[in-house]
């Protein structure tokens, strides 16, 4: 590390569905940056006063740069650092994001048990959580890694079935797929680099402290 990174620390926030709340939430703590936004085209924005650096990142990237120490800290999905499976340290279930993975198939191909989806196909963005889930249940299926507008796939015929993240169930039902298993929720995290949380303990704990008590709603002092 260069002392100018032991000085700033390096916030990484994922682009997508969680990076309002999580801005919105470092906020709330006093982490703030001008011009910090997922549209910008700057993709490190510093707040000089704070020794703050926060930099925009591809979701399914974030755990790799927090992993390598390129950021000290981060907030993304756990479905994500469950698919990652990156070297990072979990410190904060941060709450917000809920959402939940799950196996979905159209309503015409809705079997008794998921023993019958044996040999099917499964399109999926999370090949690995995909690929436990069936192993666990000792099901042999063939896995096709999309990388988003997972739900189409049934309907062209690409897939049987799909593994993919559920929030308000809405992209389901205007796709007619019904869920069929659950293989577990997910909320927003707050991760560290494992060097980092060690070498800037103080600033890192205290962040985490703060964000804790915002998310059980007890008031700064
Ligand atoms: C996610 C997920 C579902 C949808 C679920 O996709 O993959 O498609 O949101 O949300 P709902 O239950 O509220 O309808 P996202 O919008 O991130 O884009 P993607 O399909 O390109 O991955």
């Amino acid at each position: 590390m260069t002392s100018n990174d032991m000085e700033y620390l390096t916030i990484a926030l994922p682009k997508g569905k969680l990076f309002a709340p999580a801005a919105k939430m470092l906020a709330e703590v006093g982490y703030t940056a001008e011009g910090l936004s997922e549209d910008s085209r700057k993709l490190v924005i510093a707040n000089d006063e704070l020794k703050v650096r926060f930099i925009i990142v591809k979701t399914a990237d974030l755990p790799t740069y927090v992993e390598y120490g390129a950021a000290d800290i981060g907030i993304i999905g756990k479905d994500v650092l469950l698919e990652e499976d990156k070297d990072v340290y979990e410190l904060l279930d941060l709450k917000f994001g809920l959402c939940r993975m799950m196996l979905a198939v159209p309503e015409a191909l809705a079997q008794d048990r998921l023993a019958d989806y044996a040999h099917m196909r499964v399109a999926t963005k999370y090949p690995k959580i995909a690929e436990r889930f069936f192993r666990d249940a000792g099901i042999q299926v063939e896995i096709i890694k999309l990388n988003g507008s997972i739900e189409l796939a049934p309907i062209v015929g690409l897939a049987e079935m799909i593994v993919d993240l559920v929030e308000t169930g809405r992209t389901l039902k205007e796709n007619k797929l019904i869920e069929v298993a659950r293989i577990h929720p997910a909320t927003a995290r707050m991760v560290a680099n494992r060097v980092s949380f060690k070498m800037k303990f103080d600033r890192i704990n205290k962040l985490k402290e703060d964000l804790k008590r915002l998310v059980e709603g007890v008031a700064e002092k």
